[in-house]
Formats: C-alpha cells, sequence, structure tokens
C-alpha cells in the first residue's frame, strides 16, 4: 500500500475489505448487543479536555516508563489472539512492529506463532496466560515463556467462562486448516473442535480453561515464576485492593474489549476508582475503545501509567502486515502529540487530572 489510511476508523474500513467475513467479524465483534463495545469507545467523547496553554512544548517526547523501562510511547499491544488469520506471518509480523515503534507486546496465549519464537525476536515481550484446567499444563506456559525471556506474565481475569458472542456463533467461527492455537503442547491441546454449530472457540475454551480460578492462584502462579504478574480485566476498585494483596504488581482495567460481559462498564469510566484504590503501588493501565490521540491522553489524565490498544493492531496487520501496524499506531502517535502540546504537556507523565474538566 503506497498510502495508509489516515486514521484507526479508516484502517479498521480497509481491513474490513481484505478479511474474511468470519474473521473480520471475530475480530470486531463483542457480547450480545454488544453495548460495552460500544461503550468503551464512546465513553472518551464525553470526557472534555480543559487545555492549558502558554506552556514551552517546543519540545516533545512520548516516551514512556512502564515498570521501571522506558519505551518510545505509552500505546502499547494488548494481547489478541490467531494474527494468522489476518496475515501469513501471524505475531511474527506484530512484534516486528512493537520493536519498530520501539513498544511493548503482550503476546497472547492463543498466539499461532510459538511463543518462543516470538519472544526471542524481541527483548519487550510480555506473555498472556490463561489458565488451563491441566496445571500441568499451565505450569509449563509460565515456564516456557520465563526461558523464552518473556519480561512479565499477564494473568487474564475476566474469562473463566467465555463471553457469548453471537457473531462467531453465527459464522460458526473455527480456525481453518494449518491454523493453530501453537502455543499449547503436543498431546490433544493444540486442535480446536471443529464446527459444532456453535463458535469452535467458545467450545474449546469452555472445555479447556480453568472456570474455577481464584484469588489463591494468583498466589500460586507467583511462586511459579520470578517474574512480575500482572492482572488484566479488573474494573471494580475493590478487586483492584485484592490484586495488590495478593501480590499483583500491576493491574490492567479492562473489559476485554467489550466481548465477555455485556453492558459491563466502560473501562475509561472505571480507571478513576481503580488508580483511587491501588494508592499508588502498583501501575495501572487501561485498554478498550482507545482509538484517538485524545483517548490516550484522558486515560493518562485519570492515572493510567501507559495504555494498551487490541483490535488497531490487528487492522493495521490485516491491511499491510508489520508496516501496517507501524503506519497505523504512528497515525495515533501523531494524535496524542498534538493533543499533548495542545494541552500544554511536553510528554505523557505530565499530564495531570487537571486537564479534565468536571
Ligand atoms: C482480544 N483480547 C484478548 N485478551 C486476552 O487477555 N487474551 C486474548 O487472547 C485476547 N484475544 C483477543 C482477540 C481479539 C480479536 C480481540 C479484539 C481482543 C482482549 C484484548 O486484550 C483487549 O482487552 C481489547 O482488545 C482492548 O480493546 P480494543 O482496543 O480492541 O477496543
Amino acid at each position: 500500500m503506497t498510502e495508509w489510511p489516515l486514521n484507526l476508523a479508516a484502517f479498521e474500513s480497509a481491513a474490513r475489505e481484505c478479511l474474511p467475513r468470519m474473521v473480520y467479524d471475530y475480530y470486531a465483534g463483542g457480547a450480545l448487543d454488544e453495548i460495552t463495545l460500544r461503550a468503551n469507545r464512546e465513553a472518551y467523547d464525553d470526557i472534555a479536555l480543559r487545555y492549558r496553554v502558554l506552556v514551552d512544548v517546543g519540545r516533545r517526547s512520548l516516551r514512556t516508563d512502564v515498570l521501571g523501562r522506558e519505551f518510545e510511547t505509552p500505546v502499547l499491544f494488548a494481547p489478541t489472539a490467531f494474527h494468522r488469520l489476518a496475515c501469513e506471518d501471524g505475531e511474527l509480523a506484530t512484534v516486528r512492529a512493537a520493536k519498530t515503534l520501539g513498544t511493548l507486546m503482550v503476546l497472547s496465549s492463543l498466539s499461532t506463532v510459538p511463543m518462543e519464537q516470538v519472544i526471542a525476536q524481541y527483548e519487550h515481550v510480555w506473555f498472556q496466560l490463561y489458565v488451563y484446567r491441566d496445571r500441568g499444563l499451565t505450569r509449563e506456559l509460565v515456564a516456557r515463556a520465563e526461558a523464552a525471556g518473556a519480561g512479565a506474565i499477564v494473568l487474564t481475569v475476566d474469562a473463566q467462562i467465555w463471553g457469548r458472542r453471537e457473531r462467531d456463533v453465527r459464522n460458526q467461527f473455527h480456525l481453518p486448516d494449518g491454523i493453530n492455537v501453537a502455543n499449547a503442547l503436543p498431546g490433544g491441546f493444540g486442535d480446536m473442535p471443529e464446527r459444532e454449530g456453535d463458535s469452535g472457540l467458545a467450545a474449546y475454551v469452555n472445555s479447556l480453561f480453568d472456570p474455577a480460578l481464584d484469588w489463591e492462584d494468583v498466589v500460586w502462579l507467583k511462586s511459579l515464576t520470578k517474574l512480575p504478574v500482572l492482572l488484566k480485566g479488573i474494573v471494580h476498585p475493590d478487586d483492584a485492593r485484592l490484586a495488590v494483596e495478593h501480590g499483583a504488581d500491576g493491574v490492567m482495567v479492562s473489559n476485554h474489549g467489550g466481548r465477555q460481559l455485556d453492558t459491563a462498564c466502560a473501562t475509561i469510566h472505571a480507571l478513576p476508582d481503580v488508580v483511587a484504590a491501588v494508592e499508588g503501588q502498583v501501575p495501572v493501565f487501561v485498554d478498550g475503545g482507545i482509538r484517538r490521540g485524545t483517548d490516550v491522553i484522558k486515560a493518562l489524565a485519570y492515572g493510567a501509567s501507559a495504555v494498551l490498544v487490541g483490535r488497531p493492531v490487528l487492522w493495521g496487520l490485516a491491511v499491510g502486515g508489520s508496516a501496517g501496524i507501524v503506519a497505523a499506531i504512528r497515525s495515533l502517535h501523531t494524535e496524542l502529540d498534538v493533543a499533548l502540546a495542545l494541552c500544554g504537556a511536553t510528554e505523557p507523565a505530565r499530564v495531570t487530572r487537571g486537564i479534565l474538566a468536571g
């Protein structure tokens, strides 16, 4: 592609054109009526900026600290499954884009390229964990991630039971031949069930992931690894406090991009109470519906250390592979840079709550 789409919405439109319907729907969709999916995005539109003026913004940077490491940007890659549905190179293309952008990639448990191959490409990859009923397999995944060089484990806590995603049910979502869950070990876990008049993914998850996961498992997970453990999928301040009490090294405010519990609150509305609850003891991140530079600045103003984007990475990947992701995320960076300057801030760490009206 010689000319990239102008913004993330245009990237989504272009991706929709080039992806098979089943794949586009899987990436784009949410649970039930997709109320949370829409709310995540629209909630940002209702927050007004009360910008500051006459600050020297001649020198600006997007550099951001994440768990003691400096990145080029506060926009990180959220874990999303099955990148080979969008592009032959799959997660290898994504990790190359993360490296080019100088950002962090969280690699999904449901990667379609084995984690060792992805992590070997770049020093800043974290591994997202789904806990399988088979705890031996789970332990093995954590050990492999650590041995491969992952920088942290991100435990997803909002998906013990799979959300009801009607687009996937309608399309009988399944993985085409030649694409599978590459991180699972030999012994039958790697193959998705065939269509069963339902989403094949829902069948896979509900049969293999552990719905009995509880707070003691956070302690168990911490005992398995020296890596920092972050919890992804928290929206309630009481859970944020429990996360800190159980040793979490960070909290990700997320509702899985509106794919799990429909009518769950927009993440940007959940963020301030979670930030207050953790009292600065651990960093707080947020994802869901971030599509504009001004969305990023609002999340930072509410106290997020950084944000994550899920679908925008997939749209870039579908449109132009690794280069497409870089172009998509750079469009967001351009907007963020303008927004920072016009709010009177020279870098993400200087964004304060005071720029939010009301
Ligand atoms: C996801 N998400 C997700 N989360 C996770 O912890 N493990 C996973 O494997 C996946 N897979 C996945 C696939 C697809 C297609 C999507 C869209 C999302 C959730 C993801 O990490 C993140 O929370 C949301 O995508 C953030 O919302 P936006 O940026 O997509 O609006």
